[in-house]
């Protein structure tokens, strides 16, 4: 694998700085995002009031824990600008995610909202080992997904020139790549998967692609998924954190030498980690559900928002600032098997341990006499797809399912180039229990 060493990155003070300097920041902030939120938006001011909190209490970081938590429905319920805390006139964007149920979510900026977002994605490109001069192909979703448009004005803004491809067209991204010759790729993790089946079956060597560095995020992937893109591509494939509400791709990224979990961007996100269940703060190393309050924001801050993503907060390491934990999952996404409790993540790592399955895969949920039953449906690599070797295979990863997750599940080894491919996100769970 190539790290890049040739140019070498300047970073901002604040990256190195003391944990001292950076506390001192984030309280300065924190104070006068508090007021912001609380002076500027009605839910703020009402859920405050109904906490008997105001913003003055805050006399150290610690008192944040005394805050209400924000939570997506607050933000459905104001849809769609009522959480905006400027003018509708200082907003030069909005964003929305689409969601599974009801309105979407729509978020703002202002200007200063898009340098700083500019900023910190341009942070994560050059920690990712992505350096100004470089070429980066952006086949994220451009639209109103968080994406596309973060990770272009990031490059922009690190010195990098741009190829604004968006997703799909996967053929076209192959031609791109071969003839651009760029340096760094921003796509999902599954999506670049899709990318090296198509040099494949084009019949071009991916490892001799230009790549060097790709920055995946968007969705949950493993370790296992970061050796299976990195092989094939002869790169580094670095994790990117982020979402919509805090500010979208940018709020937390690996660093190449370490590729040790993600640094939290902490002079303008301030994570804390709660217990899922009760709300409880949890101290830094014990997993839980990761919550962000935004400290810079002008449009659309967030107080205490209940990102769902598990993780735990652990110390910095290749950057001073605190790193979470690559994120398993969303507690939304945990399913219940008879008993198991089991994350898509898990299945994941299970499957790419086994070389004649390829990472493509979906699970398929039902309920039959009020259990919920799963079927993992996953394509066999071409050079093990006759029936016999499938059905071995399908034997085998029940077995080892069994073994290392304690899961009972039917497995269904398919033909390669079944699985539906995503341009995007990919839809790992196919739920099919009847509503309630
Ligand atoms: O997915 C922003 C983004 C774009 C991040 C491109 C990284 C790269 P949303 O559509 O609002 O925003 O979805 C946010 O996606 O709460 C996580 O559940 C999941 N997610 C994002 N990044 C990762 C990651 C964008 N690196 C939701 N690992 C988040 C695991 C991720 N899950």
């Amino acid at each position: 694998m190539s790290s890049p060493k040739s140019r070498c990155a300047v970073l901002d003070p604040i990256e190195v700085a003391s944990r001292d300097e950076i506390g001192a920041l984030q309280l300065e902030r924190l104070k006068w995002s508090l007021s912001h939120a609380y002076e500027n938006v009605p839910h703020y001011r009402k859920s405050f009031d109904a906490a008997g909190v105001r913003p003055e209490d805050l006399s150290s970081l610690a008192d944040l824990a005394a805050f209400p938590f924000t939570v997506k429905d607050d933000l459905r319920q104001n849809y769609p600008f009522g959480m905006f805390a400027v003018p509708r006139e200082k907003v030069v964007r909005v964003h929305a995610s689409s969601g599974t149920s009801g309105k979407p979510t729509v978020v703002g900026y202002t200007q200063n909202d898009i340098d700083c977002w500019s900023e910190v994605c341009a942070r994560s490109i050059r920690a990712a080992g992505g350096r100004s001069g470089d070429i980066v192909h952006v086949a994220y979703g451009y639209g109103l997904f968080t994406g596309g448009l973060g990770a272009h004005y990031g490059a922009e803004r690190l010195g990098c020139m741009v190829v604004p491809v968006s997703g799909g067209f996967t053929d076209r991204q192959v031609e791109l790549i071969q003839d651009f010759r760029p340096d760094v790729i921003m796509v999902t993790p599954s999506y670049m998967l899709a990318i090296a089946d198509a040099f494949e079956r084009l019949g071009l060597d991916a490892r001799a692609s230009s790549l060097r560095v790709g920055l995946h995020g968007a969705e949950p992937w493993t370790d296992a998924m970061r050796r299976e893109i990195e092989s094939r591509f002869d790169m580094d494939a670095i994790d990117l954190y982020g979402l919509s509400e805090v500010i979208g791709p940018g709020v937390a990224a690996e660093c190449v030498e370490t590729k040790d979990g993600l640094h939290v961007w902490e002079d303008h996100f301030y994570p804390e980690i709660v217990d899922p269940a009760t709300g409880a703060l949890l101290p830094d190393g014990e997993r839980g559900e990761l919550v962000f309050t935004s400290l810079t924001k002008e449009a659309f801050p967030v107080i205490r928002y209940r990102t769902r993503d598990l993780s735990c907060l652990l110390p910095g390491t290749a950057r001073s600032m605190r790193r979470i934990e690559r994120i398993t999952g969303r507690s939304d996404d945990m399913m219940i098997i008879r008993g198991v409790n089991v994350f898509p993540t898990q299945i994941e790592a299970v499957i790419l341990d086994d070389a004649r399955l390829a990472p493509h895969y979906v699970l398929e949920l039902r309920r039959e006499k009020r259990l919920d039953e799963l079927t993992v449906i996953v394509e066999a690599k071409a050079d093990s797809a006759d029936d016999a070797a499938r059905a071995a295979a399908a034997r085998d990863l029940a077995a080892r399912l069994k073994e290392k997750i304690g899961l009972t599940t039917a497995v269904n080894v398919v033909e390669p180039e079944t699985v539906e491919r995503s341009v995007g996100k990919a839809k790992r769970v196919v739920d099919l229990r009847p509503r309630s």
